[in-house]
């Protein structure tokens, strides 16, 4: 949800940002703009739209230059998309630059205060106030040390963090780290934010809480970036900012200190993934090559984990002895959107397999609740981008109540990964398209491996793990398959591209997949989607069907096959146009259905794995069938970090 990146180092800054906000685009594309800073010469270019219609173009009839900037992409939170709403936003001198991802909730208080004190603003949004903020101080500062020191620019060590010249406190004489800091004391809310002044032409200055932001480590220069996928043509040393840290950026190296401790926890890391893994290669769309991938994505959940000899599943970051593992009375799994379509599955998983009771919270219910947690009750979150605000207040909600909480994360250093007690990796490589696709299939792969483990700590017999473990030994090459059919789907795409409404019905471990189906298909075509049970389609909904409202129905030759078929005949019966997705060797539902998609013969718990794949293509071809910006829809953005 917004992108930032920062250079500063000898290079050109122009292009480096400009890449760095295309690899960004996906977590916002309402608006984009640059500083950069020419000896005390800072440049400002925003504009309104995607990157190449708007700030590419715009560099390009009026180009900046200088080794030194920051960039923005936006996903409008306070005030419209627009030129004037694009980051970075200037303080009242017009020589301090800042770009921010996050909320100031207090921001209308402060711009009372900066309004009373003579400040006039040139946009509607939060960003605009702390720029004021910052500017305010860094006049007062300014005032103050003219008559014991010049301010000087900072001389940053090696890479190396640290404290600052005393707790709590930046590198004496740094004015601009020191401003930024008394600005963000007053403060309430979240922010990852860059911030550069005229007066610093090697400086960026950069903090966080509760929006992520990254330093990228390189030779005689470096970087300081929101995700990491922005830097990783550049360097894979980064170090990943905890809250409350502020850290001082220059060519030679940073220093970080912490707003609220006594020294910083800095740690350097080696990105996992490659610039080609963050890039789209021959596919038309990030969402196409991630649904490809995952014959090797869900390789990937499962490589190391197989334990066939005995029987089971093995994790290597749990965190937790057997004995810990036993002694869990009840599980909550809270995740948001897609990773709260596969907590569903985890649910019915868990159940079957280890007989343990879970409960599903949308993980922005689960922190304002109060629901009640005994003493054993662990906190399960789910999140491809380990980043998503609601999900992980979720997390710090259950640690702050005393109770362990795990994790199932794809973005390695992620915020969530960092602050949960254990948890388990998905290595699904970076996912850009902004519907969630391979990071989705990861996460029942893994809830499943995991639900097999608990399982076999109770009374899962070694046959039945072993079936399990065997099935899902067999998904990659089913997957595949499935892939192949990728020509029907587009045809049926074809056919079905014009309708107004769906609805996506499937019972049982189909259920959660008719949600995720129908959440596709809205995200990416703006179809109006409904996803149901199949039977709970007549207690009402069923009033909705006529011949021009398809249904999609998920009718595998599972334990609930007869009911869904029953239930397909209410909609067959009212010319409710009907595609389905069954099992191979089902001839009868030819009768039935207008179009028919097939899956391979599995268990009926792995299902939800084998029809996530059809109905993620038919969403897809219908959205470019729409001419829709399939990577990008309307209005959203990957990685939802505001609450
Ligand atoms: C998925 O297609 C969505 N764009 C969205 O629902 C997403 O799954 C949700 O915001 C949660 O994201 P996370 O898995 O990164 O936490």
């Amino acid at each position: 949800m917004c992108g930032i990146i920062g250079y500063v180092g000898k290079k050109a800054a122009s292009p480096i940002l400009l890449e760095g906000l295309r690899r960004l685009e996906y977590r916002g594309y309402d608006s984009a703009g640059v500083a950069v800073l020419d000896k005390a010469n800072l440049a400002v270019r925003k504009k309104l739209g995607k990157i190449d219609e708007g700030i590419a173009r715009l560099l390009k009839a009026d180009p900046v230059a200088g080794n030194l900037g920051i960039a923005h992409t936006r996903w409008a939170t306070h005030g419209a998309p627009s030129d004037k709403n694009s980051h970075p936003h200037l303080d009242a001198s017009g020589k301090i630059a800042v770009v921010h991802n996050g909320v100031i909730e207090n921001y209308d208080l402060l711009k009372q205060k900066l309004i009373q004190a003579g400040h006039k603003f040139k946009s509607d949004t939060d960003t605009e106030i702390l720029a004021h903020l910052i500017g305010d101080y860094y006049e007062k500062r300014l005032a103050k040390s003219w008559w014991d020191e010049r301010p000087r620019e900072p001389k940053a060590t090696n890479g190396s963090g640290s404290p600052g010249a005393s707790p709590h406190q930046p590198p004496k004489g740094d004015t601009l780290t020191q401003a930024v800091c008394d600005a963000l004391r007053e403060v309430i809310g979240t922010y990852g934010l860059a911030v550069i002044c005229a007066d610093f032409p090697h400086t960026i200055v950069g903090a966080r809480r509760g929006s992520p932001l990254t330093i990228g480590i390189g030779k005689d220069e470096n970087f300081l970036t929101s995700d990491a996928n922005a830097i990783v043509a550049h360097t894979k040393k980064v170090v990943y900012l905890n809250d409350y840290d502020v850290a001082t950026v220059t060519p030679e190296g940073f220093e970080v200190f912490n707003l609220g401790a006594d020294t910083a926890n800095v740690q350097i890391s080696n990105l996992e993934f490659s610039q080609e893994d963050a890039a789209r290669g021959k596919h038309a769309h990030f969402m196409l090559k991630e649904i490809y991938e995952q014959p090797q994505t869900v390789l990937n959940a499962l490589r190391g984990r197989l334990d066939f000899e005995g029987a089971t599943a093995k994790f290597g970051g749990l965190n937790m002895t057997a004995a810990e593992l036993r002694g869990i009375d009840r599980i909550v799994i809270a995740a948001s959107g897609t990773s709260w379509h596969a907590a569903l599955v985890g649910e019915y998983l868990i159940e079957e397999l280890a007989q343990l009771p879970v409960e599903v919270e949308f993980a922005h219910e689960f922190c304002y609740r109060n629901c009640p947690l005994d003493k054993n009750t662990v906190l399960l979150v789910l999140s491809q981008s380990g980043e998503t605000a609601d999900t992980l207040a979720a997390l710090r909600e259950a640690r702050r109540r005393g109770h362990r909480a795990l994790a199932i994360v794809n973005v390695v250093g992620s915020t969530i990964a960092r602050e949960s007690d254990g948890g388990i990796y998905m290595h699904a490589g970076p996912e850009i398209g902004v519907a969630s696709t391979k990071a989705f299939v990861s996460t029942i792969t893994i809830l499943t491996l995991l639900a097999v483990h608990l399982g076999r700590m109770r009374h899962l017999s070694a046959k039945r793990a072993l079936d399990v473990l065997r099935g899902l030994e067999a998904l990659p090459k089913q997957i595949e398959k499935i892939l192949t059919q990728n020509h029907l789907l587009k045809k049926l795409a074809k056919k079905y591209a014009k309708a107004d409404d769906f609805f996506f019905l499937g019972r049982g471990y189909t259920f959660p997949i008719a949600l995720e189906g129908a959440l596709k298909l809205k995200e990416i075509s703006y179809i109006h989607a409904e996803g149901y049970s199949a039977a709970e389609m007549k207690h009402g909904p069923i009033a909705l069907i006529d011949d021009k409202t398809p249904t999609v129905f998920l009718v595998p030759q599972d334990a609930m096959y007869d009911k869904t078929m029953a239930n397909l005949a209410m909609i067959r019966a009212r010319k409710g146009p009907i595609i389905a997705l069954a099992s191979e060797g089902d001839k009868a539902i030819r009768k039935v259905a207008n179009d028919v998609i097939y899956l391979p013969a599995t268990l009926d718990l792995l299902n939800p794995i084998l029809a996530s794949v059809p109905l993620q293509l038919f969403a897809y071809h219908i959205a470019v069938a729409r001419r829709c910006d399939v990577d990008k829809p309307r209005n959203l953005a990957k990685s939802v970090t505001v609450e």
